[in-house]
């Protein structure tokens, strides 16, 4: 089938294992688009040092991450995927858009308040411009739409006003990308005890990992954070209920999850029951990917083969971008 012509972006940080957040937000809708238009995936090396400092595992985990995307769906011969340190465009391209960048709208950036609270012991510049260098990213492929999840939707909206920017002043060079998503709007799951949004590093009980094993995945469900039921008919759901709610729609029967909401509904919800439920169908869904991974993790090779086969695609869209970009700005 012919592809759309629009060129599609979106990478992930190698700072830990895939979770259901970085699946249903991101993943899904790569190896559903990965179909449709020209798409550009990378692990995002360079960001992952604007946190973690140390490198000693960032090659293994670049490669168990790059298994489980594969796992996940994306296939290396449909689909781009490389590595961002082998595409050098890209910080040339993230100086010139440092100087569109202001320090105001730098350090309101949501993501950039949380990181500073967390680590104030190394509030570094790369953290303050990581916002510029996820625009780099972007832009460097003159990239249409960008399938992220709630959280990344500020970075992309000021993605849009640095191309936007660029633009006005030195010539069209940048479509202007959206943040997209095949639901309706950008998706954001939960961790399980509903105090925020499921994340790679942080609350390892709370979040289902795309490489737990499936005692585990009950163990967790199980002791999930639930309450002793609605008081009311037609009430509305806890912040945790509504996120088990929101796995329970992506990974059960339309039939199973219609079941639960009408006895949410009518007040004789068994949260038990649900979870149990709830356990054997993420089970029944993460398996199958765990499996994959773990046997491409075994042969390093030739993920470093498909990553060397993505990078030289890659440097290829980039640099004929650079050449747009220098030739805008009068360089030669
Ligand atoms: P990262 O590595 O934190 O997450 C990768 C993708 O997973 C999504 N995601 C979630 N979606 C829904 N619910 C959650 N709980 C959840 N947790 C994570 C993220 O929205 C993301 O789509 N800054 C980016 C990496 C990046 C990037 C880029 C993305 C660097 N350059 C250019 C797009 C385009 C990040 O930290 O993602």
């Amino acid at each position: 089938m012919e592809k759309n012509k629009e060129i599609v972006l979106s990478g992930i940080r190698p700072t830990g294992f895939l979770h259901l957040g970085n699946y249903f937000g991101a993943l899904q809708n790569w190896a559903r688009m990965q179909y449709e238009y020209e798409c550009y995936f990378f692990i995002a090396d360079w960001h992952s040092l604007t946190t973690h400092a140390d490198t000693r595992e960032l090659r293994s985990n670049t490669i168990s991450l790059v298994s489980e995307l594969i796992a996940g769906g994306l296939d290396p011969d449909v689909c781009t995927i490389y590595a961002q340190s082998d595409i050098l465009e890209i910080p040339e391209l993230y100086l010139y858009l440092n100087m569109l960048a202001y320090k105001g709208e730098l350090e309101k950036t949501v993501t950039f308040k949380e990181k500073a609270r967390k680590q104030p012991e190394n509030i570094n510049a790369g953290l303050l411009t990581y916002p510029v260098l996820q625009a780099a990213d972007i832009l460097v492929h003159r990239s249409h739409f960008v399938p992220v999840g709630k959280d990344q939707e500020q970075h992309i909206e000021m993605t849009r006003n640095f191309a936007e920017r660029f633009n006005h002043r030195y010539g069209t060079v940048f479509p202007v990308p959206k943040a997209f998503s095949y639901s309706d709007g950008l998706i954001k799951i939960l961790s399980l005890d509903g105090t925020g949004k499921m994340s790679k590093s942080e609350q390892q009980m709370n979040t289902i990992y795309l490489k737990d094993e499936d005692d585990l995945i009950t163990k967790k469900i199980m002791r999930a954070k639930t309450d002793q039921g609605p008081q009311s008919p037609n009430s509305k759901k806890p912040d945790y209920i509504e996120g088990l709610f929101t796995l329970l729609s992506l990974v059960s029967s339309a039939e199973v999850l219609a079941k639960y909401e009408d006895d949410f509904n009518h007040c004789r919800i068994r949260y038990g029951d649900m979870k149990k439920q709830l356990a054997i169908d993420l089970i029944r869904f993460i398996k199958p990917i765990r499996e994959k991974a773990a046997a491409l993790q075994n042969d390093p090779a030739q993920i470093d083969e498909i990553l060397a086969k993505g990078a030289e695609k890659a440097r290829k869209s980039a640099s004929a971008t650079l050449s747009e970009v220098r030739k805008a700005l009068g360089f030669k």
